[in-house]
């Protein structure tokens, strides 16, 4: 006992050593804004909402998701800025500096860091394919009006190991390279840059699906609930998305707290950037699911989706080529922005912790990743026997952390903020130590992140597993 407490002691001295003095920030608060959304705005609304919702009823999960966005998502998302700020350092550390010294807070950051790796395993492989798409749709390669050609020619990306590797390198080289520039100089540049252009693009595409003759059926599709889907299941796939789309549940919103600005209100700061991927989500079912049903193609087509049926829908209407190229554009993007924060979380804790430069992070990171998500980008060709738990790695990461890891992380943050932090120092800290009057939303935060957020999330997490 004596020894662990002095071990911890030692820890706590070191986190407070990694101070907030010479740290990089955002600079401003459009740019807190554009990285924080860029964040948020990734795969998770074009990829995974839309084919998610295909396969699990349409509207009537729509519905799930939400109120799982406003009593889950947002309360811990608001928590784990507002913890960050407060610390101005990594997750690890920002556990270290605000609990107390004898109980293993930090344990959390580092399931964060852990979880980071994981999503990044996968989630760099799906985004090689999105990359790889741009330049098979310039070349038209994939423009094909029969998805059983699109079938064959995304079979035959996915199968090929050195395909799947290198479109994976080509990812990790471009966030990498974006990461290594700083926080204000790579990641915000960046993001402001990009989020004005994907919400363009994103409009574009929708007028283009609304217009199309027979789009109404896919409006039906998208907005009348059928709850006849809805299992224990399919709620926590719903509450596990919820997590990964705002980022939450694993330290990657404590790291970008870290630098937000004392003066930034973190209440509407976090409601906006919640609102806006909100709407980049149904935005993105605009786009797909009206020009599926025009074309008669099945909704419920699972992940590939984007791969398979896309394709072939954009190969049915006039100019599809060009649209295409510009759908993807617009995938590659969303998925960097939330790339770069993925991949903020180990970093800004090597550079926080070790003596290492932040370029050094960042190398050995991505070479870090590369050997864990090599394990994903060859579920479909080498590694396709090897199931761990039943599930090729692919699968397993993505399940593991939406449904397992980040749901429990999430716990942990509210019970941390409603049970150990307290309300005085919530409220120091919603308020920016009294400059903002908005005491009503701070009681209301508190008291829904105290009691409501963890008993939703432990019934829907013990339930979807089969545990009770
Ligand atoms: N929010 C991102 C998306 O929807 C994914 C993500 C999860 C990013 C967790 C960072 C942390 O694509």
């Amino acid at each position: 006992m004596e020894a662990r407490t002095t071990a911890e002691t030692v820890h706590q001295a070191e986190a407070n050593k990694a101070t907030a003095i010479g740290r990089d920030a955002f600079t401003s608060s459009l740019g807190v804004i554009a990285a924080t959304l860029g964040s948020a705005i990734g795969l998770g609304n074009i990829w995974k909402f839309p084919s998610l919702t295909g396969a699990n009823g349409g509207a009537a999960f729509i519905v799930i998701y939400l109120l799982s966005t406003l009593f889950v998502g947002l309360p811990v998302m608001i928590s784990e800025v507002m913890m960050g700020r407060k610390a101005k350092a990594d997750a690890v550390t920002t556990m270290q500096k605000l609990a107390p010294n004898r109980v293993p807070w930090w344990l959390i950051g580092a399931a964060g860091a852990l979880a980071a790796f994981l999503i990044m395993g996968f989630y760099t492989e799906v985004a090689g394919w999105v990359f790889a798409y741009i330049f098979k749709a310039l070349s038209g390669n994939i423009l094909s009006t029969n998805p059983e050609q699109t079938g064959a020619a995304f079979t035959s990306l996915i199968t090929d190991p050195a395909q799947s590797l290198i479109w994976q390198w080509v990812v990790l080289a471009v966030v990498g390279i974006i990461i290594a520039l700083g926080v204000s100089k790579g990641i915000e540049a960046v993001t402001k840059r990009l989020m004005p252009i994907l919400f363009g693009i994103l409009l574009i595409v929708c007028v283009r699906s609304l217009t199309l003759p027979g789009a109404a059926a896919g409006l039906a599709f998208l907005f009348q609930p059928d709850f006849s889907k809805v299992t224990a299941g399919v709620v926590l796939t719903a509450m596990g998305l919820s997590f990964f789309k705002l980022s939450v549940g694993m330290g990657t919103m404590i790291t970008y707290g870290s630098y937000f600005r004392d003066d930034q209100n973190i209440p509407t700061t976090t409601l906006r950037v919640m609102l806006a991927d909100l709407s980049v989500s149904i935005l993105a079912g605009i786009a797909i699911f009206p020009a599926v049903f025009a074309f008669g193609f099945k909704p419920d087509a699972g992940p590939s989706l984007l791969f398979i049926t896309i394709p072939a829908v954009f190969a049915s209407m006039p100019l599809g080529g060009v649209f295409m190229v510009l759908f993807f554009v617009l995938a590659a993007i969303a998925a960097t922005g939330a790339m770069l924060s993925l991949l903020e979380v180990p970093v800004a804790f090597l550079a926080d912790r070790t003596r290492m430069t932040r370029t050094q992070a960042t190398v050995l990171t991505v070479i870090l990743l590369a050997v864990v998500g090599s394990a994903a980008a060859l579920s479909n060709s080498v590694l396709a026997d090897f199931k761990p738990f039943g599930m090729v790695a692919f699968d397993l990461y993505d399940f593991a952390t939406s449904n397992v890891l980040l749901p429990v992380g999430g716990f942990f943050i509210a019970v941390f903020v409603g049970w150990v932090w307290g309300y005085d120092q919530v409220k120091q800290a919603l308020t920016n130590n009294g400059m903002l009057h908005n005491e009503r939303v701070v009681k209301a935060f508190f008291g829904v992140t105290k009691f409501v957020t963890p008993v939703l999330v432990l019934i829907v997490l013990l339930r979807g597993l089969k545990i009770i």
